[in-house]
């Protein structure tokens, strides 16, 4: 079990000053949720050691089994204006995380996977509940791949973990305090209206490229030409056009 000691000695303004840690929890999201409710402080971190029903983005399953790698959700309460730099806080964060590992050069695929030589190593999933006053909480769901191993499984080549690209196990406790800590450092930036967005851009993959963006049930195809600050992707169509697009699924194409 990840020590409880690590939420205890953080030294952080608000990420990790609470903290719940779950042996087994269906998902870290659902228990952040109820907490946030019942009014749970901001910066609450819900921590399971496996998941049952973990979720991804677009509906998707996050496979989580025990004791490998960290499945977080964080209770956040950023003004709702905010919420988008949140994002861009919390990819960074990642970004900031892996690297102290040593050695690695993390990139962000948009909106919000970080990745490894072109694999993922970590997912966000960011869920708001917003009443019509603006009054409410985001929660910032994390999952970082430790040491999990994905060679051999249905996700060679699309996942990694830190521990395959470094080539050694990882003490999952230090990763956890290097990530409450930079998601604590950025989380203030982003609340201080510190621009994030160039450098969060800076590490975006494919732009310049071609790509088909999977959005509810828009498709939409064409070169991924920026972004804009508060995070959306701007696609050039062949027509010329120009859509923004707030979130999605890029594909990006490897030819033409
Ligand atoms: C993605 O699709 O990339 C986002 C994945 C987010 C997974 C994390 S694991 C902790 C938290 N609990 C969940 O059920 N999902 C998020």
């Amino acid at each position: 079990m990840l020590a409880a000691a690590v939420v205890h000695s953080l030294g952080t303004r608000r990420i990790g000053r609470c903290g719940y840690l779950f042996p087994r929890l269906p998902s870290t999201m659902d228990a952040a949720h109820r907490l946030a409710q019942v009014g749970v402080g901001e910066g609450a971190v819900v921590l399971a050691e496996e998941q049952t029903a973990g979720r991804g983005r677009l509906g998707r399953r996050w496979v989580s089994p025990p004791g490998v790698n960290l499945y977080l959700s964080l209770v956040l309460r950023p003004p709702a204006e905010a919420a988008r730099r949140v994002n861009m806080a919390c990819c960074l964060a990642v970004v900031d995380t892996v690297r102290q590992v040593g050695g690695l050069a993390p990139t962000i695929k948009w909106p919000n996977d970080v990745r490894l030589g072109g694999r993922k190593v970590c997912g966000i999933l960011m869920e708001g509940r917003w009443d019509s006053g603006g009054m409410g909480w985001l929660v910032v769901g994390i999952g970082l791949n430790v040491n999990g191993a994905f060679t051999g499984t249905p996700l060679e080549g699309v996942a990694t973990s830190l521990a395959q690209e470094v080539g050694h196990p990882l003490d999952r406790g230090a990763v956890l305090r290097a990530l409450l800590r930079a998601l604590d450092a950025r989380y203030e930036q982003a609340l201080a209206g510190v621009p994030l967005w160039q450098e969060w851009k800076g590490l975006l993959e494919g732009l310049g490229t071609r790509v088909t963006v999977r959005w509810g049930e828009q498709v939409v195809e064409g070169v991924a030409q920026g972004v804009t600050p508060e995070g959306d992707l701007l696609v050039a169509q062949e027509d010329g056009r120009v859509v923004a697009l707030p979130a999605g699924e890029v594909t990006t194409h490897i030819t033409g």
